[in-house]
Order: C-alpha cells, then structure tokens, then sequence
C-alpha cells in the first residue's frame, strides 16, 4: 500500500508521521511545492514545534516515511492520496474575508487528474465546506482517462501543543464516505488503515456532507465555549464575580463540561476563526441568515475580547501607555506551539502600538513568527530572555499559557521595573494575590483588579 499525502504542513506532517509509524508496511510519501519545508522534514530542525514530534518522525523516516517535492510522482504511485493543503479564509472576490479559499485544494486535484495512471482515492484532511468533495469529483473526473477516483472526508481533529498525543489516541477518527459500493469500499480501506492503532468503536463513519459538517461544527462548538465564557468574564469583571469560580461551577455539571472553560485575552489560531466564518458563509448561501448571524457573533465576542484587554491596559495605567514598555510575555496562539496565526497577540500588538507603546516581544518559539507578523510595526523589540523583556518595562502583558511563565522569578522582575509596575494576566495562569503582596498592579480576566493605588 502506497500512501501519498500533498501538504507537509502542521497536519499533513504530523499525520502522516503517525500513519507510518502505526503501519510499517505501508510506505507514505509526503509531498509539498514549498522546497524548504521539505528539506526541513529531513532534518532534526522540523519545519514545525510541536512536543514528541521528532521522535515519532525519526521512528519511520527513511524507512517508510518519506517528504518529497517530486509531487507528480508522489501522485503516481499512491493507492490512497491525502490532501491536506491551507484552505485560509478567501481575501478577493466573491465571499472575500468569510468564504474558504479552495484554489490550493483546486490545484491538488487537476495535479492529480493529469498524472494518475491507475485508479485512487482522494481522501479530504483539509477543512472544507460542505459539499466541497462535489466539486472536486468533478474536476478529478472531468478527464478522458476512464480512471476511477473515490472521494472520501476525513477531517482533522487535531489540536496543535497536543498534536501527538491526539493523533496517538484520538477521541474518534470520522471518515465520510458515499453510499455506493467503491464508496463503501474505499471507506472500509481507510477504517483498516487507522484501525493499526485506533479501537474500532472510535473509528466513526458517515457520508461524506455529515464528515465535512462535522469538522466545521467541532470547531465552532469549541470556539463558542470560549466566546460564551470570555461573554461572561466582562459581566464578571463588572460586578465583582470571579470567572474562575463561574467556570467552576458551571463545568462541575456533567452536562456542560470543564473543558473549553478557560477565559482568556481570546482564541487564536489557523482554525477556529476560519472555520466559523466558513460556516457563517455556507448559512448566508442557503439563506439562512439567522444561523449565519448566531455564528457571526462567536468571532466577534472574540474580536470585543482582544480589545478589551488593551483597553484595560490604557485605562489602568491612567488613560497613556505612549512611550511606555510594555513587555508581551508569549506570542504564539497557546502554548508549546511557535505557531501565531490568529494569535491574540497580534491585534493586541497592533493597538497597543496606536498608542505609541514601545514594545518588547518575549516567546520561547515563536520569535522568528512574531517579527513576520510585527514587521510594519514601529517601537518593537524581540527578546528572548524573559528577564531582559521585562527589564524597565513599566507593564508586562502575558498573553500565551506557557508554563515557564508561571514559575518566572517575580520578585526580581518587580525589582527591575518601573514603578509602579503592573501585569495584565490575559490567561489567568499567574498567582494573582502573590504578586499583589510582592508590590505588583495586577490585572487579569474575569476579576476585579487588585490595586494599591486605590
Ligand atoms: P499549512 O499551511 O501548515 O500547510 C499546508 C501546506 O500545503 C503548505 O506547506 C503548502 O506549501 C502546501 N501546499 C499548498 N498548495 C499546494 C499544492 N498545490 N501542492 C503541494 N503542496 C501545496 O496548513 P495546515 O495548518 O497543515 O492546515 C492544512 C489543512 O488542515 C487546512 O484545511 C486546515 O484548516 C486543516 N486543519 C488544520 C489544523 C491545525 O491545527 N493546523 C487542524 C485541523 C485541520
Ligand atoms: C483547534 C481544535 O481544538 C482542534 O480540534 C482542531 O483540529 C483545530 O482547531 P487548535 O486551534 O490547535 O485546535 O488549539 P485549541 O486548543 O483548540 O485552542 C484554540 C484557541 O483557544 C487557543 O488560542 C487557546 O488558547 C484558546 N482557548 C482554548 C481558550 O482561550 N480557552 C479555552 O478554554 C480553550
């Protein structure tokens, strides 16, 4: 069995690393137009972070695993073909800034039309709208070479920091697939495939519009969890409730669930936005605009929540932060990822920078991606050394959940600081009382501040 996957991305790469990992026999071959990427797959220094990573790729590569940029030929000889290029939210034209833009996703499948010799099956990894697999049949069959390609949905469920350990023991593999009998088939093969490693009663299947929904619908469900509870810690913060005891109590109840509670400056991340604008577009294409508006708000309750945490910054540090250090503790979108797309910390950035802050940017691996993203900004520093960012700095704003911030020597940052000095927790990790008594303005999500100015 051949397994060819197009895109070495943060999916793609990982993915493919645990197929070959879990099936020896099976030779994957993962290929990509980006050239760097594919000579960084090659080497200790992967393309991506992302915690276990390493070790899973070294297990196979070489052996059955495989990163190319010899697409065509990757295409040739596979019996099952992944596509898990970007599908990012379209900027032009019809849908721009909503709908997902499928031109990459588009490519991949005339490639594969033109090259193939023997039949295939395409499997979707990218997210995609529902009813996408339609059109992409199209194209694949749109030819005059009597080959034969199945369509399946297998959407990704993986989170990024985690990536490992959810694709070593997902919560469920979904493989959508059509109702006929190649499509029936063509599923069995790829539930034997995952079924290496993954009990069979986690193995669900579905056709394929119910598959590409779900994706779409896991990651607006998650990302509502966060817009509701980010709703509430401004109530909270308003009337003197705390959002850790609301999250609390409210998860105890098995119904709603403790997780996904965690208040925070806001979720970022290549998906999440995305993902509900896509779905917020499909609505408004069937008509159904008062779906459409219900998930519009989840993005925009995200958008209030980013804002309003500068604007907590510029009113507790007395209507200015012009001139001011303010030393951004985490860039990337969450922690034990370099990743930032759609990083909170960007749009925090960005307004703090209108207000003529002078900013120094600290992460443990997402420097080179913050530069990227801060490069039209004025009054920006990069430091790696948390204790050299904080340096001076009249604010620290932590914006990642790194866990080496939480054990940071706070005492000697509070010695090295203007005064008075305040920290703003945007995800509400830090010991809050400590360092209130160590002297420090300290100002976090979903709870009244705590002030010795008072
Ligand atoms: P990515 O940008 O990291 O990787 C995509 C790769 O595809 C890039 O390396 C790009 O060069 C390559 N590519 C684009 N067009 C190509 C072409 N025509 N031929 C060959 N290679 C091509 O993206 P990603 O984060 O891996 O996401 C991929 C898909 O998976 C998206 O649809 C995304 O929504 C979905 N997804 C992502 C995550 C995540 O955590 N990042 C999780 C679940 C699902
Ligand atoms: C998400 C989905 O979880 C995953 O299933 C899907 O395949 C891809 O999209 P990811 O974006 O990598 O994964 O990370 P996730 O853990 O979902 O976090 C997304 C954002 O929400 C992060 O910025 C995170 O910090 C934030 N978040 C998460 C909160 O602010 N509070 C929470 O309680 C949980």
């Amino acid at each position: 069995m051949n397994i060819c996957c197009i895109g070495a991305g943060y999916v793609g790469g990982p993915t493919m690393a645990m197929i070959a990992h879990k099936c020896p026999k099976v030779k994957v071959t993962v290929v990509d137009i980006n050239a760097e990427r594919i000579a960084a797959w090659q080497t200790d220094e992967l393309p991506i972070y992302e915690p276990g990573l390493l070790k899973v790729v070294k297990a196979s590569r070489g052996e059955n695993l495989f990163f190319s940029t010899e697409i065509d030929e990757g295409i040739r000889n596979a019996d099952i073909i992944f596509v898990s290029v970007n599908t990012p939210t379209k900027t032009f034209g019809e849908g721009a800034g909503r709908a997902s833009d499928l031109q990459y996703w588009e490519l991949c499948a005339r490639r594969i039309k033109d090259v193939s010799e023997s039949d295939k099956i395409i499997v979707e990894k990218s997210t995609l709208p529902v009813r996408t697999a339609e059109a992409m049949e199209r194209v694949l069959h749109s030819g005059e070479n009597g080959i034969h390609f199945e369509v399946l949905s297998n959407p990704e469920f993986l989170a990024e920091g985690t990536a490992i350990a959810d694709l070593e023991n997902p919560d469920r593999i979904l493989i959508g697939g059509h109702e006929t009998k190649t499509g029936q088939k063509a599923l069995g093969q790829l539930v034997d495939i995952y079924a290496n490693w993954v009990p069979r009663e986690r193995i669900l299947t579905s056709n394929v519009w119910s598959s590409e929904l779900s994706k779409l619908t896991a990651n607006a469900f998650l990302a509502q969890r966060v817009s509701s509870i980010n709703a509430i810690s401004a109530l909270c913060e308003a009337t003197g409730a705390n959002i850790k005891d609301v999250s609390h109590a409210i998860g105890t109840d098995s119904r709603i669930g403790s997780k996904f509670l965690q208040a925070s400056v806001g979720f970022g991340g290549s998906c999440f936005k995305k993902d509900i604008l896509n779905l917020v577009y499909l609505c408004e294409t069937y008509g159904l605009h008062e779906s459409a508006a219900y998930w519009q708000q989840v993005v925009e309750i995200n958008e209030y929540q980013q804002s309003r945490f500068v604007k907590n910054i510029l009113q507790s540090m007395f209507g200015t932060i012009a001139g001011k250090r303010i030393a951004i503790l985490g860039f990337a979108f969450k922690a034990d990822t370099g990743d930032t797309r759609e990083s909170p910390a960007i749009k925090v950035c960005k307004e703090l920078s209108e207000e003529h802050a002078k900013i120094v940017v600290s992460d443990p691996k997402a420097l080179d991606n913050a530069k990227l993203d801060l490069a039209n900004l004025e009054n920006i520093d990069f430091e790696e050394d948390v204790y050299k960012a904080v340096n001076q700095a009249d604010a620290i704003a932590l914006l990642t959940d790194w866990n080496i911030y939480k054990n940071l020597d706070f005492e000697k940052i509070y010695s090295s600081m203007q005064k008075p000095a305040f920290i703003f927790d945007g995800r509400n990790v830090l010991d809050h009382e400590k360092l209130f008594d160590l002297g420090f303005e300290v100002y976090s999500i979903g709870k009244p501040g705590l002030s010795h100015l008072n």
